[in-house]
């Protein structure tokens, strides 16, 4: 008797703590599927979609939140917008006719080193960054590094062959190298050298405002990858080549090398060039129309 009347009080907390929870979770679920915050804390980046978390948006703690400050562009003009509208033969004549130039473009890891016009690199970043790529709230979140400095492009082969040893040999795994055989790669870059421009694109995490402050840039991984979708459709336009790479670990050192502040990360890496005369390319397969389309 004495035992049961010693434990009842503690039931009857066990028992409070369970339909507690029991309360509680609904709740949570609900403000989970209407997509409104529980708390402030939760609050904080409602913009982060939990699917693609991952270390590329911004950081910034509430305690940093005095570092950081937002638009001032509340009052932007709007201004009258009207693009040139084709016929329905015309628009589908140019629709065929981008598609078989891009049908065309390949990752091309043999590069010539026959010099290329200045003015088309610029030409090609000027579409794919200055004002043709959108960007989440027109934060416009890259920068593209351009390099054609025979021993800097020396210097970013040593940093990317000697990772790219260390991917290959121990970090990655054998079912990585194994889908990688097709392709014939491994971490000797001799493209690296012989292109005549390496364009490293990096994105800004932040952005920093002539006083200092941080900019949130939103979603700046999606966007600068959509800006560099336009860029390697812009290369292929003028009948330039590159491979798409996205050197593993190579980031911070190549950062340093190239003097580039903290709040950028390197994206992507392409060598720029004609492809060489005996260039090769693996005979890929791609998927058709019918298998990547659903109609609904
Ligand atoms: C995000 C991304 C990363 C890639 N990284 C590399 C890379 O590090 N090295 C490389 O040789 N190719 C790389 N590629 C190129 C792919 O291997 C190539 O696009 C694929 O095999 C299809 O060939 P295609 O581009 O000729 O159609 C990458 C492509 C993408 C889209």
């Amino acid at each position: 008797m004495v035992f049961l009347s010693v434990l009842t009080p503690v039931l009857a907390v066990i028992l409070c703590l369970v339909i507690g929870f029991m309360l509680l979770k609904p709740r949570e679920a609900a403000s989970m599927s209407t997509g409104k915050p529980a708390s402030k804390s939760e609050n904080f980046r409602p913009w982060v979609d939990q699917d693609l978390q991952d270390d590329t948006e911004i950081t910034a703690r509430e305690d940093e939140v005095g570092d950081w400050m937002d638009s001032s562009e509340e009052d932007l003009p709007h201004v009258p917008y009207s693009q040139k509208r084709y016929s329905e033969e015309m628009m589908l004549q140019r629709s065929q006719d981008f598609y078989t130039l891009m049908n065309d473009r390949r990752s091309v890891r043999f590069i010539s080193p026959d010099p290329v016009p200045r003015e088309v690199i610029n030409n090609v970043i000027r579409t794919a960054g200055t004002c043709t790529a959108p960007s989440g709230a027109h934060t416009e979140p890259w920068t593209f590094i351009v390099v054609s400095d025979p021993e800097m492009k020396h210097q970013i082969r040593l940093i990317v062959e000697e990772e790219e040893e260390v991917n290959y040999r121990h970090r990655m795994g054998e079912k990585w190298v194994h889908d990688l055989a097709k392709l014939r790669t491994n971490w000797i870059k001799e493209y690296l050298d012989v292109a005549p421009f390496l364009v490293l694109i990096f994105k800004q995490t932040h952005g920093i405002l002539p006083n200092g402050k941080k900019k949130t840039h939103y979603y700046n991984e999606i966007s600068v990858s959509i800006s560099c979708g336009i860029l390697l459709a812009a290369l292929q336009n003028a009948g330039l080549v590159t491979v798409t790479t996205t050197p593993l670990n190579c980031g911070p050192q190549l950062r340093l090398l190239l003097r580039r502040p903290a709040n950028e990360k390197l994206l992507m890496l392409l060598p720029v060039g004609y492809p060489a005369s005996d260039a090769t390319v693996p005979d890929l397969k791609r998927k058709p129309l019918d298998d990547i389309m659903v109609y609904i």
